[in-house]
């Protein structure tokens, strides 16, 4: 193992070399050491992994704890000065993603039965009537348009308000606390206000479901007693979040992506067939949601080198993606690719639970974008596009999107 690679100080993450490319020190050293030393903004040390294989290895073992609270102290990485973590931080009540077994465990398989292939396919029809009434609002709109507004946001939002029976009417209170909270360098104290804001909202919202259920799965939460007020409200929480954000990312930067490659678009329009497949690739190849973090519990091996106890360990989807040893020509996008095997929905206990939902929102929407605007095209230069590097999630703040409008 070669000990010449610079050590990173820092994340090395900002896409350099495209919009939707790891950045060149991350390829860099993941060819060189995908298991690397890394030293984080406050001084504290910790591991970065690169590699496909050395990913999953991590994702697949619970002796690298997710016991880093997203709530409120996140990672020590976004919160300089912390001091070297050599406890797992408080957790938020509910927030499972951020839980090892035996709790994680006792509240995923609360809401494995909601999310499942079957009662999801069961909403199939009904997310592309959502998605056909978004994109009729859509059309009806004078182009240039941005396409996060008016419809890369709106669709999971309104999937999701309504899976959760969350008042749509209530996004901009959300919509605006779930952006700043997705804010990667938010001061602590405004980190604080914000998930104050949500988990007060939400928790008024879970109480009212207990004291007068609806049809969605909050109600059907709330209805088990033994769950408290503070549990449902993380749920919630950690539902909505991850509910709408990565999907909206990924409908706008797939967008985006798909715009850039025309060639690769034109094989979509021309075969609907490649829409499943394709959004395996859009995934894999753009790896919107490309870090996340554990902790290592004891001493541990991984890809030849040893992790001491008390390492924050950072894996790095998109470059795990973008891994030549998995995959053929990482850097194409190429729509008829087999793609199975990307991490980008992770992998392990807490692999997404709700990537039967995303999947359907995703070939819905762009199978619809592609046929009811056959002359879509950006409106600004690529270079132009505001890319969200400052975000815990990739993607773009805004699209802007044009089109030949026909006589109706
Ligand atoms: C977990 C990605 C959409 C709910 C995860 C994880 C990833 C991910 C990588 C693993 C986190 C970890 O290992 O620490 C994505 C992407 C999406 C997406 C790329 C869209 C394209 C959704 C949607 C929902 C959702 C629509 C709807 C509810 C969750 C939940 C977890 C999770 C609850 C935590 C699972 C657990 O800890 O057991 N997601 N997700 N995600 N996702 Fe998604």
């Amino acid at each position: 193992m070669t000990q010449t690679v610079p050590v990173p100080h820092g994340l090395p993450m900002q896409r350099d070399v495209s919009p939707f490319d790891p950045s060149s020190q991350l390829t860099r050293l993941r060819e060189a050491r995908p298991v690397s030393p890394l030293v984080f903004p406050d001084g504290h040390e910790g591991w970065l992994v690169t590699g496909h294989d050395a990913v999953r290895q991590v994702l697949a073992d619970t002796r690298f704890s997710s016991r880093l609270d997203i709530g409120v102290v996140h990672v020590p990485y976004e919160t300089p000065g912390m001091p070297t973590p050599v406890e797992p931080s408080p957790q938020m009540p509910g927030v499972f993603v951020s839980m090892d077994p035996p709790d994680h465990t006792r509240l995923r398989k609360r809401l494995i039965g909601a999310f499942t292939v079957k009662r999801m396919k069961m909403l199939e029809e009904h997310i592309m009537d959502i998605v056909e009434r978004q994109l009729d609002e859509l059309a009806r709109l004078t182009p240039p348009v941005d396409l996060v507004k008016e419809f890369a946001l709106p669709v999971p939002s309104l999937v999701i308000c309504e899976l959760l029976g969350v008042p749509y009417e209530d996004r901009e209170t959300f919509q605006t606390n779930s952006t700043r909270f997705m804010t990667r360098d938010l001061p602590l104290e405004e980190k604080i206000t914000v998930v104050g804001a949500l988990t007060t909202y939400l928790a008024e919202l879970v109480m009212a479901k207990r004291a007068q259920p609806g049809e969605d799965i909050l109600s059907d939460l709330a209805a088990q007693e033994d769950l408290t007020i503070e549990e449902l409200t993380g749920v919630a929480f950690l539902l909505l979040l991850a509910g709408h954000e990565t999907t909206a990312n990924m409908l706008a930067l797939g967008t985006f992506a798909l715009l850039e490659h025309p060639e690769q678009l034109a094989a979509l329009r021309a075969e609907k067939d490649l829409m499943p497949g394709a959004v395996e690739e859009l995934l894999r190849y753009l790896s919107v949601a490309d870090v996340f973090y554990r902790y290592a519990t004891e001493d541990l091996e991984l890809g030849g080198e040893t992790i001491p106890k008390g390492s924050t360990v950072v894996v790095a989807l998109l470059a795990a993606n973008h891994d030549p040893q998995r995959f053929e020509n990482p850097s194409t996008l190429d729509v008829r690719r087999q793609a199975r095997g990307h991490v980008s929905f992770g992998h392990g206990i807490h692999q997404c639970l709700g990537q039967q939902l995303a999947r359907i929102e995703m070939r819905a929407g762009f199978d619809g974008l592609l046929r009811r605007f056959p002359t879509l095209k950006l409106a600004v230069p690529a270079a132009e596009v505001k890319l969200r590097t400052d975000m815990n999630i990739y993607g773009v703040h805004e699209l802007p999107v044009t089109w030949t409008q026909t006589a109706s």
